[in-house]
């Protein structure tokens, strides 16, 4: 079975879909409980070349949003020359700041970046698609927000769903896997991925160029925002940033015009660029 979408709506049932996603999100993360699959190291191979081609701009200043169990922090963390990373959830917190006594982290939606000065980081990182918590306002909002706290030709760094991938996208019960310890696992949680996938599955919404879907993630817990490569260089260039880059998981080049079809998940380069006049 693959996941049902509900197409189009008016622009309130928009903002309705949009204020319910921020409730479900905010509460499968706020909740914590969640640092153990975020505690590990591993890089995927376009975020460890986007953190080699971009070394110069991630030894300045950097704010990393989301940090988690500090996967990219470590990274981060030796090669900037200061790191501030927030998290909504106290656990990750708490557990970054003990790991990574060089850096400082606070507790925080992402939502609300006002205690930082403008122009005040050389570079942003938000990792494995925590832009994509985001509805489509509030990431217009961050987008912004972003702008202001990165100084000139500062660069911004992120990941998101990638739209293309959606026709992909199954609920629980599709395909359990034949590996003993995947399959027992899948079925023990089963009865929670099913509940959450029918409460979520009625939320998701589909915008312009844009879609908000319940994944897998944690058990179907989540509603996440996925667009597509050239959409995102249009969102970008609508809020003033100059995409740089495009990268699969693998690493390698999503041209424009690329789908990018079979990769979940895009990673993105963009530098900060001078308001355009209007
Ligand atoms: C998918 S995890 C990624 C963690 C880490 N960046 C990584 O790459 O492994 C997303 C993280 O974003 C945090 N998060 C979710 N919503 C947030 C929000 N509104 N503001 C700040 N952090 C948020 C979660 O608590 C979680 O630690």
């Amino acid at each position: 079975m693959s996941v049902q979408v509900h197409a189009g709506g008016s622009a309130a049932n928009a903002l309705e879909s949009e204020e319910a996603q921020l409730a479900v999100n905010t509460r499968t993360w706020g909740a914590g409980g969640l640092l153990r699959w975020y505690k590990h190291r591993k890089l995927h191979p376009a975020e460890a070349a986007l953190f080699e081609r971009h070394r110069e701009a991630l030894s300045g200043r950097v704010l990393e949003l989301g940090c988690g169990g500090g996967r990219l922090t470590r990274h981060l963390v030796a090669t900037a020359r200061e790191l501030h990373g927030i998290d909504i959830a106290a656990d990750m917190v708490a557990y970054c700041q003990r790991s990574y006594p060089t850096a400082t982290f606070s507790q925080g939606d992402m939502r609300d970046l006002s205690a930082f000065a403008s122009e005040d980081f050389d570079a942003v990182v938000a990792g494995a698609n925590v832009l994509d918590v985001l509805g489509d306002h509030a990431r217009a909002s961050l987008l912004d927000e972003l702008h202001r706290l990165l100084r000139p030709n500062g660069l911004l760094i992120f990941s998101s769903h990638n739209l293309a991938c959606a026709p992909l996208l199954a609920g629980p019960t599709h395909k359990l896997s034949k590996h003993p310890v995947r399959f027992t696992n899948r079925v023990v949680r089963l009865p929670r991925s099913v509940a959450n996938h029918r409460r979520l599955v009625a939320l998701q919404h589909f915008g312009p160029d844009y879609a908000i879907l319940n994944d897998e993630a944690h058990d179907y817990s989540l509603l996440h925002y996925y667009i597509g490569r050239d959409d995102e260089e249009r969102q970008l260039a609508r809020h003033n940033f100059e995409l740089v880059e495009c990268l699969a998981l693998d690493g390698t080049t999503v041209a424009p015009g690329e789908s990018a079809f079979g990769c979940h998940e895009l990673h993105y380069a963009a530098i900060r660029s001078e308001a355009r006049k209007a």
